[in-house]
């Protein structure tokens, strides 16, 4: 019989990076199984990613929606162990940071499942992150950490993880953006948006940028003044969307704000932009590869490498406008570099690793 894969998703960064899992995955020996947490639910959020990038449709949805972290985590975690005990997989496959990622290797390592994640190893080191203790707590748990760039490695090492359970593979979120890069098509979304010329994409949605009101009130000075300078499109993500809208936000008429976009509409956007603001992950690896000029409006990044190796900058509320005025001066750059193994093969690198794992455990 096959050996089972759980594949666990629910979160928009999931999507584009399980897609390119999957497909290697299907050319092997192996019956898989996408599970869906919830987590995110509107359709922007989630559906149009799996029509947009042909990911099959989820096999479980458990539906657990929005809730706080401890809420939500609880919820996956509940229905996820009925499943596995039901389904008893030999592996399951984590993606990410978000918090059904965590509440996947929670409960798979309590039941003695293998677990693997995607996107092992990096580190913000700021705890008031989220994102940073569910990075740790996976990691911990996981079996095989595969990692998309060489810090993570060294990381995960200075952790004491077994060097043999660490596998650079490259970036399946790279191979999701190789794969479709055809399809961005910057004037069909310009004229969708319906702006003319050049222009700024935003993305904002961290607690750190939009929770507090007194950072709202100074990301939207922030953000206005960039707007003199160069219209800005912000498909904005719904956490925080009421707050910076009370704040004034759309009180500046070079701002656009518009619902977030598929997949392809969004990289589009942002393939034909002069630069982007966002405290994404995600994005500050897609500008670096397709060589948009990113800044980073946070005071620290788990991707050192879009930095070293890519068009990627940190920078603070009250220096924005500044560096802003200095991306429009200096255009984009004609070559950069890029990291190691951002090269479109990271997907079927994982399922070697995967397969390789699988094997030796029936073996054993
Ligand atoms: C989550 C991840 C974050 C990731 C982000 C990507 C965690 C801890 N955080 O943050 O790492 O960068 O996803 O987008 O997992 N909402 C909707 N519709 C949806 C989903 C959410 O309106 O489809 C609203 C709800 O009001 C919800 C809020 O957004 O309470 C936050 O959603 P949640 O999934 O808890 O966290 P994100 O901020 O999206
Ligand atoms: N994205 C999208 N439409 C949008 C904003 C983002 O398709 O309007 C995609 C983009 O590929 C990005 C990914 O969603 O890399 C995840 O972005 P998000 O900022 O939600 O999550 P993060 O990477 O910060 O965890």
């Amino acid at each position: 019989m096959a050996p089972l894969v759980v594949h666990v998703t629910g979160a928009r960064p999931n999507f584009p990076k399980a897609a390119p899992v999957l497909a290697a995955l299907g050319e092997q020996p192996v019956e898989q199984l996408l599970v869906h947490t919830g987590q995110h639910y509107d359709d922007k959020m989630s559906d149009v990613f799996f029509r947009q990038l042909g990911i099959p449709k989820p096999d479980v949805n458990l539906g657990v929606g929005s809730g706080s972290h401890g809420r939500q985590t609880a919820k996956v975690m509940e229905a996820l162990e009925e499943l596995f005990e039901d389904r008893r997989p030999d592996m399951v496959i984590v993606y990410g940071d978000v918090n059904s990622t965590v509440a996947a290797a929670l409960v798979a390592s309590k039941m003695g499942i293998a677990i693997a994640h995607v996107e092992a190893g990096l580190r913000s080191f700021d705890m008031t992150m989220p994102e940073e203790i569910n990075r740790l707590v996976t990691d911990r748990l996981s079996d095989l950490l595969l990692t998309t760039s060489v810090d993570a490695v060294a990381h995960l090492g200075n952790e004491g993880v077994a060097p043999e359970k660490i596998h650079f593979v490259g970036n399946p979120m790279i191979d999701t953006l190789l794969k479709n890069k055809e399809r961005f098509d910057p004037a069909a979304v310009r004229s969708e948006v319906g702006i003319e010329g050049d222009y700024l994409v935003a993305t904002l949605h961290r607690p750190g940028n939009v929770d507090d009101p007194d950072d709202v009130r100074e990301l939207v000075a922030a953000m206005h003044a960039v707007a003199d300078q160069a219209q800005v499109v912000i498909p904005l993500h719904p956490r925080g969307r009421a707050r910076l809208e009370e704040a004034g936000f759309l009180g500046h008429d070079g701002m656009r704000v518009i619902d977030p976009l598929g997949y392809i509409e969004f990289m589009g956007l942002i393939s034909g932009s002069a630069g982007v603001v966002t405290d994404s992950g995600g994005v500050q690896e897609e500008t670096t590869i397709l060589g948009v000029p990113c800044l980073t409006l946070r005071p620290n990044t788990e991707r050192p490498v879009t930095i070293t190796h890519g068009t990627n900058r940190l920078v603070r509320r009250d220096t924005l406008a500044d560096e802003v005025r200095s991306v429009l001066a200096a255009g984009r750059a004609a070559q950069w570099p890029t990291p190691p193994l951002w090269d479109g093969h990271a997907g079927e690198r994982i399922a070697q690793v995967v397969m390789a794992t699988l094997r030796e455990h029936a073996q054993a």
